[in-house]
């Protein structure tokens, strides 16, 4: 492929053994994908998982000197000082968080440690070049705002930060971006949480795509696009979908498609949310912890949990997993006191695929994010799903229905 100057002086090892290996890798993947070119990118987001492989590869990486020319966002692991106080750590998990935070810190990232650094800190303008990983990430940037990335890797990402190019190929092009799937939604749409079985649904019933949904309401909340593309992506490697009307390269379906017929044409039901339902979620019965948050909670949804909870207490383990903004803006507004009052914690910088939950594994609880409970199950804890006021009722009786 094509490298200008630049490019080639990083490849070459000009700027250090870090940046010519993450020169080295993009190239690799431009080759694949048959990319002619690089291009710059003005934003990234690393979903840092705080785990071996994750920590061995920014750790060459600071070795070698690199240092980002992007500074990228960066997910959650978890957050130290929270778990250490509620002693539920091993000496190696300990070890490894700090690992983590330091050679982060050292790559030059801007620590957010949260997984939903789209609606925060790190937000794109129409037809910007990125380079973002994250499942609820990437379909958000591509398809809520207009953005253009890849699905990236957390290793991809870095190493796009560090050199500030990709390589130009899948979703930065114009071909790749149109609509293939017509998605028509029969089945009524009650709440945020139909949005988190519709993405779970779609790629499991039409394959790989870029869904054009229609008959959705005009009005769509971000908390649902965030749980759509947060189980389009985790169901189905789903990167980009378009929802006629709404998304803003979709006017219309025609517009969607390019004026090209869709290969394939599904039909979503009432029947089809149902069984998606009933094929994720673990049987009603008792629970014994309820956990939010996977993609971190916003400030709307943690004042409905507060809405839900209407002075009771809990009977469960609460959680509520969410960035460091708006844990705070939850303390500001009375919401933390009332939820810890309750017995329940809203924690920051912390993700549901952690060694923090050891205390958890092998337990039964209750979450609205079938995400959550994806990623939990090779954790050894189980989950029913359900929407968020049936979640918080179970939280309080210590019973799912
Ligand atoms: Fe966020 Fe972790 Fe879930 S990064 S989306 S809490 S798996």
């Amino acid at each position: 492929m094509y490298l200008n100057a630049f490019e080639r002086e990083m490849l070459e090892g000009r700027y250090g053994a870090g940046t010519a290996t993450a020169m080295k890798v993009l190239v690799a993947i431009g080759e694949a994908f048959g990319a002619e070119k690089m291009v710059e990118i003005s934003r990234a987001h690393v979903a840092l998982s705080n785990q071996e492989a994750d920590l061995w590869f920014v750790e060459k990486l600071v070795r070698g000197g690199a240092t980002c020319l992007v500074s990228p966002t960066v997910n959650p692991g978890f957050n130290l000082e929270y778990f250490q106080a509620a002693s539920s750590l091993e000496p190696l998990d300990e070890a490894t968080i700090k690992r983590t935070r330091d050679a982060y810190r050292a790559i030059g990232a801007t620590l957010t440690y949260s997984c939903t650094p789209y609606l925060e800190k790190n937000i794109p303008r129409p037809g910007e070049i990125t380079a973002y990983s994250e499942s609820s990430a990437t379909p958000y940037i591509n398809s809520v705002y207009g953005a253009r990335t890849n699905r990236e890797s957390a290793q991809s990402a870095l190493c796009c930060a560090v050199t500030g190019r990709t390589p130009l190929y899948g979703f930065l092009l114009d071909e790749n971006r149109r609509g293939n799937v017509l998605v028509e939604v029969e089945a009524g749409l009650k709440d945020d949480f139909d949005y988190q079985l519709l993405g779970y649904c779609v790629p499991k019933k039409a394959g790989p795509g870029v869904p054009v949904f229609t008959n959705l309401p005009g009005r769509i909340s971000p908390e649902a696009l965030m749980n759509l593309g947060a189980q389009l992506n985790t169901a189905g490697a789903v990167s980009m979908y378009h929802i006629a009307g709404v998304t803003p390269e979709a006017p219309t379906v025609e517009d969607a498609f390019k004026g090209e017929k869709p290969l394939k044409r599904i039909v979503i039901t009432d029947y089809d949310l149902q069984e998606t339902h009933d094929s994720i979620t673990a049987g009603r019965g008792k629970i014994e912890f309820a956990m939010f948050g996977c993609p971190h909670f916003t400030i709307d949804q943690v004042a409905e949990i507060v809405r839900l909870l209407g002075g009771r207490v809990f009977k469960a383990e609460f959680w509520v997993l969410t960035s460091s903004l708006t844990r705070e803006l939850a303390r500001r507004m009375g919401y933390l006191e009332i939820i810890e009052q309750a017995g329940g914690h809203i924690v920051d910088d912390t993700c549901i695929d952690q060694p923090c939950w050891r205390h958890l594994y092998g337990k039964r609880g209750v979450t609205d994010s079938p995400k959550c409970a994806y990623y939990a199950k090779r954790r050894n804890m189980e989950f029913v799903i359900r929407r968020l006021a049936d979640c918080v009722e179970a939280a309080v009786r210590g019973e799912a229905d």
